[in-house]
């Protein structure tokens, strides 16, 4: 949520400008809505690449969240919130031995695999450190789903075939050392838009399971279906209305013959933290170049927007609210600009053409719902500037702050 104009004037005389600023408040609401809205038994992960803020992450926690990472930093940040690593779900493509080696001497016990060779090295690590692991197989079922972003049904680096798993089903059945396989994991895409598609894409999730189980003989225990539920990115609005997913999910539960045996798992991030943050900058300048405008900011996409590679560039989208307009500002007719940051570079640019009221240097602007995939998801080593002050506050509060360090260490 936006926080309100002194606050926010005070937070940048205090921590400078530009300013991630985060409503812890709003974090621990979130959590306890999409909670409500799915079956009683079922387990919500922070996907912790969302954004790995351990304020962020430690408020989920303490609304019973658990962690979902991909990486020896996110890790670190979900210890830092003090999330049990025993509890953490370690996943994703591209697994190291060094990785597994680093996750099970911290206490990773489950683990989502993504093909036969990383069971293989999900199994070798665990038999090198003497423990028993548990692992979801993550399957690409064969129909597409309704996201923004699908990650199924098509040819895809995430997971294995559906076909793949069960046409080698008798080395599930083999097994590998020191694994037991627990369930199967499914992650459909991201910005699923509605209720409807939530509740098909979680019967798709348990109908893969039970054709899994037919093939292997085994029994799970877990559903990871995934998620994908959604926000708006840097621009206003909130999620659809998931009035009766609940039920709905229910319902796909008792359409197969494992639905009430199996715990669901979820996994969430941009829902869960998004509308909590909000970027806070300043106009530096404002001028002209022939006919077009620009409005230069101290944020680019070294701060926000700089997913370009993963479809999620804000351009056009983002939406700037000017928290100090000056007297008269009101009646000055819009102005049509671009709005572009400090970096050497045309694409710098956080919205092009924007129909815009007036703005002069010194206006403090403020981007709402950019709490997941704000910094770390951008340009943010690009050009070295030094990362903006975050600050999680509560109320008029400030809890915490932290700043992200890049730059090279000479080893
Ligand atoms: C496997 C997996 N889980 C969870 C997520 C989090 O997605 P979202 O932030 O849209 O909830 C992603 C995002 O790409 C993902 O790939």
């Amino acid at each position: 949520m936006l926080p309100d104009v002194a606050f926010a004037q005070d937070l940048i005389s205090r921590h400078g400008s530009p300013l991630y600023v985060y409503d812890l408040n709003a974090v621990a609401e979130r959590a306890r809505a999409l909670k409500a809205e799915l079956p009683d038994d079922a387990q919500v992960y922070y996907s912790f690449k969302a954004n790995p803020l351990p304020a962020l992450a430690r408020e989920l926690r303490l609304n019973g969240c658990r962690a979902e990472i991909t990486s020896e930093g996110e890790l670190a940040s979900a210890l830092e919130a003090g999330f049990p690593a025993a509890e953490m779900m370690f996943g994703g493509p591209g697994k190291t031995a060094k990785e597994l080696n680093e996750m099970i001497h911290a206490g990773i016990r489950f683990f989502s695999c993504e093909s036969f060779p990383d069971v293989q090295k999900v199994s070798t690590a665990a038999k090198s450190a003497g423990v028993d692991v548990n692992i979801l197989l993550r399957v690409n079922p064969p129909d597409a789903p309704d996201a923004r972003m699908a990650m199924t049904g098509i040819e895809s680096q995430f997971g294995l075939d559906e076909e793949q798993w069960i046409e080698q089903a008798v080395i599930i059945q083999a097994g590998w050392p020191r694994v037991t396989v627990r369930g199967i994991h499914v992650y459909f895409g991201t910005q699923v838009a509605t209720r409807e598609a939530l509740v098909e894409n979680t019967l798709r999730a348990l109908q893969s399971a039970e054709r899994l189980e037919a093939a292997t003989g085994l029994q799970f225990q877990i559903v990871n279906a995934g998620g994908g539920f959604p926000w708006p990115y840097a621009s206003d609005g909130e999620a659809p209305d998931f009035t009766g997913l609940k039920q709905g999910i229910e319902e796909a539960r008792k359409a197969v013959s494992l639905g009430n045996r199996v715990v669901l798992w979820f996994e969430s991030g941009r829902h869960l933290v998004a509308g909590s943050g909000t970027l806070l900058t300043t106009v530096v300048e404002v001028k002209r170049s022939r006919a077009k405008h620009f409005v230069i900011l101290d944020t680019g996409i070294h701060h926000l927007g700089g997913m370009t590679g993963l479809g999620r560039i804000p351009r056009f989208a983002v939406t700037f609210k000017n928290l100090t307009p000056e007297p008269g500002d009101a009646d000055a007719p819009p102005f049509v600009a671009d709005l572009v940051g400090p970096l050497c570079s045309p694409l710098d640019s956080l919205a092009r053409s924007a129909k815009l009221p007036n703005m002069r240097a010194g206006n403090l602007l403020a981007v709402p719902n950019v709490g997941a995939y704000g910094l770390t998801a951008s340009l943010i080593g690009f050009l070295s500037h030094p990362a903006p002050m975050e600050v999680a506050f509560r109320g008029d509060q400030v809890v915490e702050t932290w700043q992200w360090k890049t730059g090279h260490a000479k080893q």
